[in-house]
């Protein structure tokens, strides 16, 4: 039976790192003879907000509901909506609506990339950022008192729920469980956030109890930021936050020489709602409409949504295709982020023809 993907490219470089993202999973699906059926919706991104002065139509859950998975490019046009509104209004919406609580991560040093940190080979790098992704800092709770005044007044609450924390840090120790080195590090604050901040190390101690074989350990964000560039060798399995989680899942492809490649999956584990699969990065305006975005973070983020459907192989062979292509460095293909003078198509195809097409 068919799988059926749901299609939302959004703004930006979205557009244009989508089209390979779908021609290389294509060239998988046709190779693991997987049927993959994809349905594409042109709602969630800022030019249907101009039209309809909402991010998505009142029905969209109901319309995506069903599927298999999402496979979703960037959104966000500050020129044309603000941030906080496009992205409250559709992406931040996949994430609580569906219940994707684990915003997934990796980072990982390729071979034939140059990591901006001296003298790091592929193999030094290789840890998981996991992300809480439905509370904590990201939470709709707050408000606005005496507005445009001068006694003007803004709250918002971080939220922890004991069910919320929990589940994230289940699914880090499992994941630390299956790591060679099966090692987890917690990013905190405890020492200046004084309530939810200590709450979240309580789990992770209670946690730790159940996982005898992992070994914990704990750092402060700001010497943790720190430690991801001198010593990126030390992480395996990184937990944090909604908020810390976002900030580390930039840093650390960032050290792995560009935010350009890094894939993310945001999972309901459970299966009762179809997860989301996107890369790290945003929609790019600054170089949007160039064709020179680097499309392997939406490649990769199609590789871990064939891992998710049961398709472990094939989102191997698709990991396998992009690290051949970027160990043979032929700068006609790689785009300017990771040194090549090559566009967002002459990439994603050569990753295509590596696999079959
Ligand atoms: P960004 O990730 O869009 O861009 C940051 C920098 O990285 C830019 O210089 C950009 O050119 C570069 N970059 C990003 N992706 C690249 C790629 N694939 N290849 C080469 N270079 C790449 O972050 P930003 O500038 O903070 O945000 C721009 C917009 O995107 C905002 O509206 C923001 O809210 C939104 N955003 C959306 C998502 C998402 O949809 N998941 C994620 C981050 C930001
Ligand atoms: C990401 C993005 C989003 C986030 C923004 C665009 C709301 O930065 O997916 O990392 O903060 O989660
Ligand atoms: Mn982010």
């Amino acid at each position: 039976m068919a799988h059926r993907i749901a299609v939302i490219a959004g703004d930006g470089i979205g557009q244009e790192v989508m089209p390979e993202g779908l021609r290389v999973l294509k060239a998988a699906a046709q190779r693991f003879a997987i049927d993959l059926e994809f349905t594409t919706f042109d709602f969630g991104n800022c030019d249907y907000y101009l039209e309809h002065g909402k991010m998505m139509p009142d029905d969209w859950f109901e319309q995506l509901k069903d599927f298999d998975a999402l496979f979703y490019g960037a959104v966000g046009w500050p020129e044309k909506v603000p941030d906080h509104i496009s992205l409250w209004g559709s992406l931040i919406q996949f994430r609580r609506c569906f219940d994707q609580y684990v915003n997934l991560r990796p980072c990982k040093l390729m071979p034939g990339i140059k990591s901006p940190l001296a003298g790091r080979q592929p193999g030094d790098i290789d840890f998981y950022v996991v992300r809480e992704n439905t509370e904590g800092e990201y939470s709709s709770i707050g408000g606005k008192m005496f507005e445009g005044t001068e006694r003007e007044v803004v709250i918002q609450e971080t939220v922890m729920s004991r069910t919320g924390v929990d589940r994230v840090l289940k699914y880090a120790f499992d994941l630390a469980k299956t790591r060679p080195r099966k090692k987890l590090t917690s990013a905190t604050k405890s020492n200046g956030i004084s309530i939810t901040m200590p709450y979240w190390d309580e789990r992770v101690q209670e946690m730790a109890k159940q996982y005898p074989d992992i070994d914990v350990d704990k750092f402060h964000i700001d010497i943790l930021t720190a430690n991801f560039v001198l010593h990126p060798d030390w992480f395996d399995v990184v937990v944090g936050s909604n908020l810390f989680g976002d900030i580390l899942s930039d840093l650390g492809p960032a050290c792995t020489g560009t935010i350009g490649i890094a894939p993310s999956a945001n999972i309901n584990p459970e299966g009762k709602f179809p997860s989301l699969f996107e890369p790290v990065h945003g929609s790019a305006p600054d170089i949007a409409g160039k064709g020179i975005a680097n499309p392997i973070g939406q490649i990769w983020s199609g590789a871990m949504m064939l891992e998710h459907l049961g398709y472990k192989e094939a989102g191997d062979a698709m990991v396998s295709a992009i690290e051949a292509i970027l160990a043979e460095g032929d700068s006609s293909v790689l785009t300017g982020d990771i040194g090549g003078q090559g566009t967002t198509r002459t990439l994603g195809e050569a990753i295509a023809k590596r696999l079959g097409e």
